[in-house]
């Protein structure tokens, strides 16, 4: 089979930074060893996430100076209503200024005190936004979902068991149910049609609305034909649209498959709650034809929602994350199976035995990329989700994951190449990995601002 290449090619370059291991080394103590506090033009391969680091095509730059900049009926709003319609079918287009905006639009006028709100897996925000409202967000991923070494085409599914029963057991506090679009906390899994279709049946069934968050929706979109029996002949952008009509609307976050820096939506189909999540947005945002945006950036978001369905893109876009996960698996480095779309989960519990979760393992890990070779990856274990009581105990997150998300359309193959020798030199001199110890942390979203030092190997 020929080689999947890159389907574009680079017209505006920005040089990467590149640092001897000495630097890394006294800049990652001065940020207490967690690489949120590191500048970024300290990092040579930034993986820290997908959103909002993608790189923007010609077409995305032109849209952008042709944007209208009018406070109300801006024409960017309308380019962008008709491009969000086609694609989901949602007849309201409520522009914010990212996906958590639209969540907390959303959650606003739907969830309460005692409100269940249940989901394959919550992302951060939406679980947040929903507490913070007062309700309980539950995740009802299927079994496989929760072990990275299974494997199983469409480890984002919700178990539908769970779900009929959560719809009983809840009666009348239910007031939408949602499912994400891949399953980014699950490992960036996919979620079959048959699966979203038999889920909305469920809640149809007990007169709940099915809202998708659906911020990797076209990547979703892609496994579906790559994996479901008879999806192959189909294109994703119809797949994708009848994904979305399983559905009564959904939040989505523009950082993400549609391509820009900055941006997202609400679209919805009940009328009357449409009406009040814009008198909401008018509050909080800004006025309906804009919402949250600059003109401009709703026109790059237009044109960038229909690049991310291009089948070249998508093509490219998963093989690539695909190449990195085989990579690591041949240095013997084990990550969530299989790779998902936007990102390799690494199995920092499997790969450092050693290191307890008390220790942090994927901590460690992360640190030491960053000191072989400028890779600012992500910790999504103990350090970002384990409890710890008064007496500084630990009890530890259920999986010990490193994420390394691709930016899209940013790093070429040979980015990756290198990315793996860094990988490959961390995996051979795993046993001497030292363990860490937090030794400050905020109340709240510790992982952002927490200090750590290393142990003695
Ligand atoms: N839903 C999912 C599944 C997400 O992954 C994110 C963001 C959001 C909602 C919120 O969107 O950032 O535009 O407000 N995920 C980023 C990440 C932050 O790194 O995975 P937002």
């Amino acid at each position: 089979m020929p080689v999947i290449i890159e389907p574009f090619r680079i017209k505006v370059v920005e040089p990467i930074p590149l640092l001897t291991p000495e630097q890394r080394r006294e800049l990652l103590r001065r940020a207490g060893f967690n690489l949120f506090a590191l500048h970024a033009d300290h990092v040579t391969f930034d993986l820290l996430t997908d959103s909002g680091t993608s790189a923007m095509s010609a077409a995305q730059w032109a849209a952008l100076v042709q944007g209208d900049e009018s406070y109300a009926g801006s024409p960017s709003f309308f380019q962008l209503e008709a491009v969000v319609r086609d694609v989901t079918g949602f007849r309201h287009v409520i522009p914010t200024h990212q996906g958590r905006a639209a969540e907390r639009i959303l959650f606003a006028l739907t969830v309460g005190p005692g409100s269940v709100v249940p989901n394959n897996s919550h992302f951060d925000t939406t679980r947040a936004n929903i507490e913070f409202d007062g309700g309980t967000a539950l995740d009802l991923v299927i079994p496989e979902g929760r072990d990275p070494a299974a494997r199983h085409p469409f480890k984002g599914n919700i178990d539908l068991q769970r779900l009929e029963d959560a719809c009983r057991e809840h009666a009348g506090k239910i007031p939408l149910g949602m499912l994400t679009l891949t399953n980014n906390a699950g490992g960036g899994q996919p979620v079959s049609l048959a699966n979203v279709r038999a889920a909305a049946d469920v809640l149809h069934a007990h007169g709940i609305p099915l809202i998708l968050d659906a911020c990797r929706i076209a990547e979703n979109g892609w496994f579906v034909r790559e994996r479901e029996p008879g999806q192959q002949d189909r294109r994703v952008k119809d797949i994708v649209r009848e994904l979305f009509s399983c559905a009564d609307g959904c939040t989505f976050s523009g950082k993400k498959d549609g391509l820009v820096n900055i941006g997202g939506f609400l679209a919805l189909n009940d009328d009357a709650l449409a009406e009040r999540a814009r008198q909401l947005l008018i509050l909080t945002e800004g006025f309906p034809t804009y919402g949250g945006m600059a003109g401009r950036d709703l026109s790059a978001m237009a044109v960038g929602l229909l690049e991310a369905l291009d089948e070249r893109y998508l093509e490219y876009r998963i093989a690539s994350t695909r190449y990195l996960a085989e990579g690591l698996n041949r240095a013997g480095i084990p990550t969530v199976q299989p790779p998902g779309g936007h990102a390799v989960y690494i199995d920092a519990k499997a790969f450092l035995p050693h290191v307890p979760a008390e220790r942090f393992p994927g901590q460690s890990l992360a640190c030491e990329l960053y000191l072989e070779g400028g890779i600012r990856s992500c910790e999504i274990g103990t350090a970002m989700l384990g409890r710890v009581d008064e007496q500084g105990r630990w009890t530890p997150a259920a999986m010990e994951l490193v994420r390394l998300a691709l930016p899209r359309r940013v790093y070429t193959q040979s980015h990756v190449e290198r990315m793996l020798e860094i990988c490959a030199e961390v995996a051979a001199r795993r046993e001497r990995l030292p363990g860490y110890r937090m030794t400050q942390a905020p109340r709240f979203l510790r992982h952002f601002t927490a200090v750590f030092e290393p142990l003695r190997a």
